[in-house]
């Protein structure tokens, strides 16, 4: 959580007013959602761009740990071993909420806006003093898996350029963090059947990958309800723009199999190895096996995995998905 006075020194303009200081955020969210046509302003003056980097900085900031807080610890701890794009990524926000996350890690910031990447690189070195990023206009090559995270950005460019992006960087995993309105839903609709085609599978917020049975005229969204620090809180008043409920849409994608969690009832024990319990589970509508592994298990968790009987239920998060009737997995055990 970032308090106003300790991003101040660190803003291009450092001794902004904070008259300015709130006029500018009015201006900034005036060109979010009256007047598009001059969105390109707090991108290309100072004052703009240290608003932006004092007000939407530290509160979409806050997103990135709230969207992995939905996703499967196993996929997340995933997404830590990649190298992440941050695309339109102005002032850093979520490459940075990247490296305070996993509290280490590779990422390459990339926005159209000089200013706007000149307030990142400020910021990466005073929180993070010993990383070395890449900030770029365009996206470098790079080697190994990628995370490829679209943060407030996909509502700025077209759903041709956001697929050809795609297609160039080919990453193993798609994130975005978007605002939560029904025109980044219809985008995001589009996109996804496009990412499907290539083999992503829709890790969240959609169930499965069939079309989407929202009705014509409504959209789906998250809300993020939070509160920040009591200095941006003041700025959010004074702004009088509400930070606290944020609606959001939070969309990831990924070559990699759904995981998850998951319930069955377990209907035979097939064999105790040494690395996992094995079992067959009855899903409802199939049946698999699921490999409960033992490393991911204390010794009393072993206990009560043995105690448990053909007929009981079971929840377990799938770590890996060998294949259709293949699970490794973590069972979710009661406490005590
Ligand atoms: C609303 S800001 C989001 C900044 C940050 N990701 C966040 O969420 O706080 C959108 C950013 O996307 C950048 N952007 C828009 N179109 C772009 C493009 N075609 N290439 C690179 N950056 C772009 C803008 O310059 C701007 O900094």
């Amino acid at each position: 959580m970032y308090s106003f006075d300790q991003l101040k020194p660190l803003l291009l303009n450092s001794n902004l007013s904070e008259g300015k200081l709130i006029k500018g955020i009015h201006q900034i969210q005036h060109s979010f959602t009256k007047e598009l046509e001059r969105r390109d302003e707090y991108i290309s003056e100072r004052d703009l761009v240290s608003a932006y980097s004092s007000f939407y900085f530290p509160t979409n900031f806050v997103k990135l740990e709230w969207g992995f807080s939905h996703l499967p610890e196993s996929f997340v701890e995933q997404l830590g071993e990649t190298h992440l794009i941050d695309f339109g990524c102005g002032p850093g926000t979520f490459g940075l909420a990247w490296l305070e996350f996993f509290k280490k890690g590779n990422v390459t910031f990339i926005d159209q806006s000089d200013l706007m990447l000149k307030q990142a690189k400020a910021f990466l070195r005073f929180f993070h003093p010993n990383t070395e990023a890449t900030f770029s206009k365009t996206i470098p090559l790079i080697e190994g898996p990628i995370t490829l995270l679209f943060g407030n950005s996909l509502n700025e460019i077209s759903l041709d350029d956001a697929h050809d992006i795609i297609e160039r960087v080919r990453p193993d995993h798609v994130l975005f963090i978007e605002p939560g309105t029904k025109l980044v839903y219809q985008q995001l609709i589009t996109l996804r059947k496009k990412l499907n085609e290539k083999g992503y599978m829709t890790h969240y917020p959609c169930l499965g990958d069939k079309d989407c049975p929202i009705t014509k005229n409504d959209w789906c969204h998250q809300v993020m309800r939070t509160k920040h620090h009591d200095s941006i809180e003041r700025l959010s008043q004074k702004a009088k723009i509400d930070r606290r409920t944020m609606p959001l849409t939070f969309h990831v994608y990924s070559k990699e199999q759904r995981t998850g969690l998951y319930q069955g009832r377990i209907i035979q024990f097939l064999r105790e190895s040494k690395f996992s319990f094995d079992y067959k589970v009855c899903m409802g509508e199939s049946i698999v096996e699921i490999q409960l592994l033992k490393k991911s298990l204390s010794k009393k968790q072993q206990k009560v995995i043995k105690e448990t009987n053909v007929g009981q239920e079971i929840k377990f998060e799938v770590v890996k998905k060998v294949n259709d009737e293949l699970f490794k997995a973590q069972p979710l055990l009661r406490e005590g």
